[in-house]
């Protein structure tokens, strides 16, 4: 049975009776050899433990799956009595990976660095157990749409990132070493070799252009609570296109109409890129699975886009200095060869008084621009990794946070207030309003007149 596929590839090719009978004959032995031998691997060896770099799984028994489920889904792998997975599998999102309902995975990305290739998988799970084992299986499909090719194990690295905030679910990102720049088509996990996975997840490849073609995306944390502010939302994005944005990446788990049609107009002019955000477990992890989305969006935009820049609808990264109107030049100010840069937090009061800044053109009130009638920042500038948010070259980051980046040989920078700082707007409480206050007119300077046309034309563009 296990040999079939084999002896029938070899008749078809055979020429001579006798040679047939010999072939098979010896082929044979060999199945009963490799049947043993499987055996023998399988039940002694894989199952009792979890796979290590040295059981690379590098010859593969043909595997045909029993004529009573009437599938023609076909997977070479090493584990017997493997079920291959049915292909509507690979169609589904956020379907939990263990009987215990305890892992989910959301994306996977093919990445070279340096020799090495690899898939690195953007996941959450519950709780931290010591020593978390995973295995990735690796497919290798002729045909995405039907399961026929060969499976690959590999133990999976698990890294838990930081930032969980207490709460039950926490990120983490797998990686599974690949033995070869071959690209796998899905990916799954499993908690034991030779486990039948319950999702297959897309390999997204990301390693080319060799160049990046954009050099600042915005990583935005996921849209809730059918977020309805198209104000908000048209001049995030007008400001950010100034300071030198090309892309939006936006995460998707509520929004109202009007906020999706704005999303439409930008999605339509290449902008915007909105994804589907649904976790199953919005409850149990910080702030609708922010660090998994930031993540997702270094992965997303590796070779892609240079930098990533992750800040929130209410917060600005805005060059101080007076020759610099951009984040390129702040960048190549401060220093170009950094790999992040930090922008220390300081919060402007939306709620403050301004009367004494003068007046202003009414279509700052009827665009509801808040960069441009708030002008009272707190004295208080906050430290770095305290509210600070970054600039991070994709190249070279391998994970990152909320507030900071960390990893081991990353150049990392904080960016003095004099080059540039993190505006943050919000309504301040009454405790709040005795603090020292610092007038700060930067953008009104720098991006008034240009801001205020850009939104103007979207409005226009919008109610045509
Ligand atoms: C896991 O989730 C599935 C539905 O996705 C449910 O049918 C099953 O009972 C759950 N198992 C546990 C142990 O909670
Ligand atoms: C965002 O999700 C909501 C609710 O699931 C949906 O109605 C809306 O169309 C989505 N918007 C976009 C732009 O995908
Ligand atoms: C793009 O991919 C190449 C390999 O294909 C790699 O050497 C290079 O560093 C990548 N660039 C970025 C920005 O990721
Ligand atoms: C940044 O500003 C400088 C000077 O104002 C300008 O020459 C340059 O083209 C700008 N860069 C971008 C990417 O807009
Ligand atoms: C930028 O940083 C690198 C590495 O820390 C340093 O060698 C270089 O001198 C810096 N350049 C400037 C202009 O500060």
């Amino acid at each position: 049975m296990i040999c079939s596929v084999f002896s029938d590839f070899k008749m078809k090719n055979a020429e001579k009776k006798l040679l047939v009978l010999l072939l098979l004959k010896a082929f044979t032995v060999l199945c009963v050899y490799l049947y043993y031998d499987n055996m023998l691997a399988v039940g002694t060896t894989f199952k009792s433990r979890a796979v290590t770099a040295h059981d690379r799984l590098t010859h593969y028994q043909p595997f045909t799956e029993s004529a009573d489920q009437g599938s023609a889904n076909e997977v070479q792998s090493k584990c017997s009595n493997f079920r291959s997975p049915s292909s509507d599998m690979t169609s589904q999102t956020w379907i939990p990976l263990t009987d215990r309902n305890n892992t989910y995975i959301y994306s996977a990305y093919y990445v070279k660095s340096g020799t090495e290739y690899k898939v690195v998988i953007i996941g959450a799970h519950r709780g931290w157990e010591h020593g978390e084992q995973f295995v990735c299986q690796l497919w290798y499909l002729n045909d995405r749409t039907r399961i026929i090719g060969s499976m690959v194990e590999e133990p999976s690295s698990v890294s838990k990132l930081p930032e969980g905030h207490g709460l039950r679910y926490s990120a983490r990102l797998f990686t599974c070493p690949l033995s070869s720049d071959k690209v796998p088509s899905y990916v799954s996990i499993v908690e034991k070799s030779c486990n039948t996975p319950k999702s297959l997840l897309p390999v997204q490849v990301n390693n080319k252009p060799e160049v990046s073609n954009r050099k600042f995306t915005m990583c935005l944390s996921p849209l809730h609570s059918k977020f309805s502010d198209a104000h908000q939302i048209i001049e995030y994005i007008e400001l950010n296109v100034i300071l030198g944005a090309d892309k939006f990446v936006i995460y998707n788990y509520s929004m109202a109409e009007n906020v999706a049609e704005v999303l439409k107009y930008y999605s339509r002019k290449g902008i915007v890129e909105v994804h589907e955000w649904k976790p199953p477990i919005v409850d149990e992890i910080h702030y609708f699975g922010q660090v998994m989305v930031l993540n997702d969006c270094l992965y997303r935009n590796k070779n892609k886009s240079e930098y990533i820049v992750c800040t929130d609808l209410d917060e600005f990264i805005i060059p101080h200095s007076d020759q610099t109107n951009n984040w390129s030049d702040m960048v190549e100010q401060v220093n170009d060869t950094g790999d992040v840069y930090l922008f220390r937090n300081t919060f402007f009061g939306t709620n403050w008084n301004n009367e004494d800044t003068g007046t202003h053109n009414s279509l700052i009130d009827k665009y509801k621009l808040r960069t441009l009638r708030t002008f009272y920042h707190q004295k208080k500038i906050y430290g770095a990794a305290i509210r600070s948010k970054y600039i991070a070259r994709t190249a070279t980051v391998s994970q990152v946070m909320i507030h900071e980046v960390r990893g081991g040989g990353l150049k990392t920078g904080v960016v003095p207030i004099d080059n540039a700082y993190l505006h943050h707007y919000r309504h301040l409480d009454s405790d709040e309003e005795n603090v020292p206050k610092v007038l700060d007119k930067t953008i009104r300077n720098k991006f008034e007149k240009e801001l205020i046309n850009n939104v103007q034309k979207v409005w226009t563009e919008l109610k045509r």
